[in-house]
């Protein structure tokens, strides 16, 4: 059976790597995204992809996208809540815009999506969630407690959700990416990520496919067992238990 999976933030970086894993295993793919029409164009067009515009920090957004991907691709049975933006900045420096767009985008989009899918993947008795929090939120990044406070908040939501829906054939799970080869790691001060680069045991960034392809795993049907767990991809940086 094709399975549909929504991938917020689908059109670049690691999210843009997910969906083309994602299409490349058989499913329908919606890539969601925010404003940048060309990206977004040259990702539906390449990979074959349906690419939706939308805020995510936005319920009524979210609400519309799923509506009109689910009338064209079919149910949403896979969710990967992707979407992510960094407002670096010391917390005695930080404005609260930076605080709460950080919140917005990165934390209260995820149950703006997950609320409008759940109620469909319980009553089918089918759904996989991944949500793509960050090394950061593990472990704490200075300049990012906004950002950091967002991704440990994702890893709580996905402990909770697993639990409620575990006897209903939905897995929740989430992947800690460490630092990967993206536009938003090139955006940090280049002698700052030289020295993280340096605190990498790996001795390198990651790779978007790399991540995206635990995505494939977890959303995998045969993944049914794995639920409410954080997978870490981080190079060695940060060893968690
Ligand atoms: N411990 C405590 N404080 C520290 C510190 C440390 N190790 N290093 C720096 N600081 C603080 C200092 O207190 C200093 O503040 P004061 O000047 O008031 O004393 C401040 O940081 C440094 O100030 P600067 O003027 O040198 O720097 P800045 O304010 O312009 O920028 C920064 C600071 C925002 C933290 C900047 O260095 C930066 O962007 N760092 C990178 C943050 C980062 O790793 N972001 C990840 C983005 S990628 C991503 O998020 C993806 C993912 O999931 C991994």
């Amino acid at each position: 059976m094709t399975r549909v999976a929504f991938v917020t933030g689908g059109t670049r970086g690691i999210g843009r790597a997910i969906s083309a894993r994602l299409r490349a295993a058989g499913y329908k793919v919606a890539a969601g995204y925010a404003s940048n029409e060309v990206a977004a164009q040259a990702c539906a067009d390449e990979l074959g992809v349906m690419a939706v515009k939308g805020n995510v920090s936005s319920f009524l957004d979210c609400a519309e996208a799923v509506k009109k991907v689910e009338a064209e691709l079919g149910p949403i049975d896979t969710l990967v809540n992707n979407a992510g933006i960094t407002r670096d900045a010391v917390l005695h420096r930080m404005t609260e815009e930076q605080w709460s767009e950080v919140i917005r985008v990165n934390l209260a989009s995820i149950f703006n999506m997950t609320r409008n899918v759940i109620e469909g993947m319980r009553e089918r008795n089918f759904g996989r969630i991944v949500n793509i929090s960050s090394i950061n939120g593990q472990k704490g990044q200075v300049g990012q407690s906004n950002y950091s406070a967002a991704k440990a908040g994702m890893i709580g939501f996905t402990k909770a959700l697993a639990q409620e829906n575990a006897k209903k054939g939905i897995t929740v799970n989430a992947i800690a990416p460490g630092y990967v080869d993206t536009e938003m790691v090139h955006a940090v001060p280049q002698n700052v990520l030289e020295q993280i680069i340096a605190g990498i045991p790996v001795g390198r960034l990651g790779m978007a496919d790399e991540i995206a392809r635990c995505v494939a795993f977890l959303a995998a049907e045969e993944a049914g067992f794995i639920t409410g767990s954080t997978l870490t991809v981080n190079g060695g940086q940060y060893i968690t238990g």
